[in-house]
């Protein structure tokens, strides 16, 4: 099984997808907030200025974006997922914030306007069945020298809360999905040579990519949430009798085991940071 995200229907899958990240929105929004910051300072975003969000799912870095540029600016996330945007639009609302704008789209195919200033993206660029039209849509979204700055996740290997509870849960299911760095998915661009193909093909110019680690600390029941409801375990479950389920749980809990001193994980999450000009 490919941890590949390869349905015909994508706005189907995130829906369905989404619902897990609308469900740990406040544990997502805590763990990778120190990301959201990094890739907007990155982008070094003006008062005023136009800053288009991709994959923006619940809007954390829509918000934190919409911070930067303020009331005369506009921050505008773009998901596929409806359901996180629902749940984006409403944060926006209760938040009272002003200059924010959400918009369903699939970023590989729709024409954005007006151009943007920026564009930035917290792990929502990786998912494209086509990276190399995508990038190129996303460059004609932004003025002349307008920014590009994401986030995205390094090799499974480098991430030990991607392969730690797969190997733990192996022995308990039929098949456990295998991470791919050419297709669409979690660690879709986690090749930098494949990326800076993918950004160049598309007209960015001065691609610079650069690791960033965070080891953000999380509580033992958190770091287990991640493993079983938010990772590539969640769909392989999914299906099990609820005897397989607790062996799974308790092998993955016994692999994580070694990773939580004092009741506190630091899995370090290993991300790139990618930068590049329009
Ligand atoms: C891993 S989540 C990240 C969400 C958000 N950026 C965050 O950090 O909380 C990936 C997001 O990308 C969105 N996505 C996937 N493919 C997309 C596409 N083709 N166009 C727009 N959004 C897409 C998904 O719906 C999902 O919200």
């Amino acid at each position: 099984m490919s941890d590949a995200v390869l349905e015909k229907d994508m706005s189907a899958y995130w829906d369905r997808a989404g619902k897990v990240w609308v469900e740990q929105q406040a544990l997502l929004d805590r763990l990778y907030a120190p990301i959201a910051k990094v890739v907007v300072d990155r982008a070094d975003l003006r008062a005023g200025e136009r800053v288009l969000d991709i994959g923006c799912g619940a809007g954390a870095t829509t918000f934190e974006a919409a911070w930067r540029v303020g009331p005369q600016g506009l921050a505008v996330g773009a998901d596929i997922s409806g359901a996180l945007l629902q749940l984006a639009r409403q944060r926006a609302g209760e938040a009272g914030l002003e200059g924010v704008d959400f918009v369903q789209a699939d970023a590989q195919t729709h024409v954005f306007d007006p151009p943007f200033d920026a564009i930035i993206s917290r792990f929502g660029v990786m998912f494209f069945p086509d990276p190399f039209a995508a990038f190129e849509n996303l460059r004609r979204a932004v003025r002349p020298g307008g920014r590009l700055v994401f986030a995205s996740w390094r090799s499974a290997e480098d991430n030990a809360i991607a392969g730690v509870p797969l190997e733990a849960a192996a022995p308990f299911l039929p098949s456990v999905p295998v991470f791919e760095t050419d297709a669409p998915g979690r660690f879709g661009l986690a090749d930098p040579d494949r990326t800076r193909t993918i950004l160049e093909a598309g007209g960015w110019r001065n691609v610079r990519i650069e690791p960033l680690d965070d080891p953000t600390p999380v509580s033992f029941d958190e770091l287990l949430t991640m493993s079983l409801r938010v990772g590539p375990l969640n769909p392989a479950l999914a299906n099990q009798d609820e005897a397989v389920r607790e062996k799974v749980r308790e092998a993955v809990t016994r692999a994580l085991e070694p990773y939580v001193k004092d009741g506190v994980a630091r899995m370090n999450s290993a991300c790139w940071l990618v930068s590049a000009e329009g």
